[in-house]
């Protein structure tokens, strides 16, 4: 809001519109270069003058109650009248639509996250999805647009030929009960072990899955049972990471849709037989073909994220589809966007693969063929152990310990990973994950806490808070650590902006980092609870508006922010 002001302010003096003006702004790195800077380069070749000339040209001619203006070199810094811009902030933050856009208004997008695999580990790519998924989720909401959220599960193909038989070789109903996961993934495990000895296998396991393709009664039956056992194990850890879907839609669903999409790719004269399987060449895209029917005669993953593709654009109204899924399958989405742009469909621009980077945890990597990953559940059942330690010692008497141990471990995972730009390699450490200092969730919601425990006492000790806030200000100096908070607060609605523009969850996280440090300071340098009632009220306020804030933005993230802890 501080850069609107100042571009109103210049517009009058320029021939250039109020959002031209705010996009050469800048926010100077140190304060006495001001609040607001406007650099003065690309009007020099215009004006043919230099931009130091032009720059103290326009400070000389700024008169406005509201700011100082100087020139320095090429650049004019305008330095906000502290009180009243106060004023103005605190108010906007009030308000009670302060921080939702209207950049998304009357768009529908689609947002195919967390997707993981029936019968097999929910991994940590998953986990990746699920909790970056969501927190875009919540911010295309906050930016106006209509969203929905597809969980699209890995229900479908040849692994289930093979899940099948091996569960008839050697399953065992009451392990699959107790543990379904655990047990799925050792039947599949010993299924590739057997197949290098066992030739009879890999052919048996093809069988079950063409009869389940042509919908055998067994097959769909035992097909049916593992989907049922391992969304209990889903549902499980989403109730634990605070996510719902609109739609829970896996491959299997758009199973009766593919044949419709053979039909069109064969009208439109792209399917070619290449080794007794149906291909769309992509040579011109320079990729390699796309794989439409196998050899068998059955479907594959793109030619259901093609039938799925046309669902959400056709059915669902989707004017924008993000599928939030591991860099590691680009070129996959590639290929699929390519086949719809073959087709002439104009909104295969619509859809946009969002990557991100590989996790591990703690140094270890998981591969679900040898068996070796690591359990999602695991890693979250130690982070509330540790964060349950970690209360025992801050806070041994908190009343409600255990679910505030739940919210600090869960949060710390969820935080751990959207702080890093989702594209970057993350090697995740849980100490550090969980340390209260640092650029951590617990480091966040230690502040909130903080602030809750601040206004809390305020209401046990300050009866008289009825000052005009207006009045007050004039009579108060605004401290550089309370004004470089109010600065940062305001500029919210930017870094929303921009967090959607980029589908980059990291920049909230490191907005609410800085929020967190700056009130932190401003609480080490000032009495809050001390001083006239006009100044006393003027901190509350913004120790409140801190607050809130911090809170909004960790409920997008999906992080809950505990009032003690
Ligand atoms: N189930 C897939 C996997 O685990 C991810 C699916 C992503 N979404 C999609 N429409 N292909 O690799």
């Amino acid at each position: 809001m501080l850069t609107t002001k100042v571009a109103q302010i210049l517009d009058l003096h320029l021939n250039l519109t109020v959002e031209e003006i705010e996009n050469y702004l800048e926010h100077p790195p140190r304060p006495e270069m001001g609040d607001i800077a406007f650099p003065c380069f690309t009007l020099a070749k215009h004006l043919k003058k230099s931009p130091a000339v032009i720059a103290a040209e326009l400070a000389a001619s700024i008169q406005h109650p509201e700011v100082t203006v100087q020139a320095a070199g090429p650049y004019v810094n305008f330095f906000f009248n502290r009180s009243l811009a106060t004023e103005a902030i605190l108010t906007q933050l009030n308000h009670p639509d302060y921080g939702k856009l209207s950049i998304g208004e009357g768009k529908k997008v689609v947002i195919d996250m967390s997707s993981p695999n029936i019968a097999k580990p929910f991994g940590v790519g998953h986990l990746r999805s699920t909790v970056i998924g969501a927190a875009l989720y919540r911010m295309y909401k906050a930016a106006g647009y209509n969203t929905v959220n597809v969980n699209h599960l890995g229900d479908w193909g040849t692994q289930f030929g093979k899940q099948i038989t091996a569960y008839k070789r050697w399953g065992d109903d009451v392990k699959l009960a107790e543990e379904p996961i655990r047990e799925s993934l050792r039947l599949y495990v010993k299924f590739h072990d057997e197949e290098e000895n066992d030739p009879t296998l890999g052919p048996e396991a093809r069988e079950w899955f063409r009869k389940l393709e042509q919908g055998d009664e067994e097959a769909v039956r035992l097909w049916t049972y593992f989907v049922e056992i391992s969304m209990q194990e889903f549902e499980r850890m989403y109730k634990r990471l605070g996510v719902d879907f609109d739609h829970v839609l896996g491959e299997s669903f758009y199973i009766d849709k593919t044949e419709g999409i053979v039909t069109k790719l064969k009208q439109s004269g792209l399917l070619i037989e290449s080794d007794e399987a149906l291909v769309v060449p992509l040579e011109e895209e320079g990729m390699p073909p796309c794989l439409i029917i196998k050899k068998d005669g059955t479907t594959i993953y793109p030619t259901r994220d093609l039938a799925t593709a046309f669902y959400r654009r056709e059915e669902m109204g989707a004017d924008e589809i993000l599928y939030v899924v591991g860099a590691e399958q680009k070129l996959h989405f590639q290929q699929v966007f390519a086949v719809l742009n073959k087709l002439g469909e104009p909104w295969a621009k619509d859809c946009i693969h969002v990557p991100f980077g590989l996790m591990k945890f703690e140094g270890r990597k998981m591969s679900t063929r040898r068996g070796k990953v690591v359990f999602l559940e695991e890693v979250l059942d130690e982070a509330v152990q540790r964060a349950r330690e970690i209360i025992k010692l801050k806070n041994p008497n908190l009343p409600n310990a255990e679910e505030v141990a739940e919210q600090v471990g869960i949060g710390a995972i969820v935080f751990g990973d959207l702080k890093n730009h989702r594209l970057n390699e993350v090697d995740f450490s849980l100490e550090e994950a969980l340390s209260f200092e640092g650029e951590t969730g617990p480091y966040v919601q230690y502040s909130y806490a903080r602030i809750q425990s601040l206004l809390t006492k305020a209401e046990l000790t300050i009866s008289d808070r009825n000052t005009d806030l207006g009045d007050a200000l004039n009579e108060i100096t605004i401290s550089d650590s309370a004004w470089s908070l109010l600065k940062h607060l305001s500029r919210y609605p930017e870094y929303l902006k921009k967090a959607v523009r980029l589908k980059e969850p990291s920049v909230l996280a490191k907005y609410v980092i800085d929020a967190a440090q700056l009130f932190n300071r401003f609480y080490h340098h000032e009495r809050i609870l001390d001083g006239e009632p006009g100044e006393l009220s003027y901190k509350l306020s913004l120790v409140k508006v801190t607050g809130e804030s911090i809170q909004n933005i960790m409920t997008l993230l999906g992080v809950k922010t505990p009032d003690r802890m």
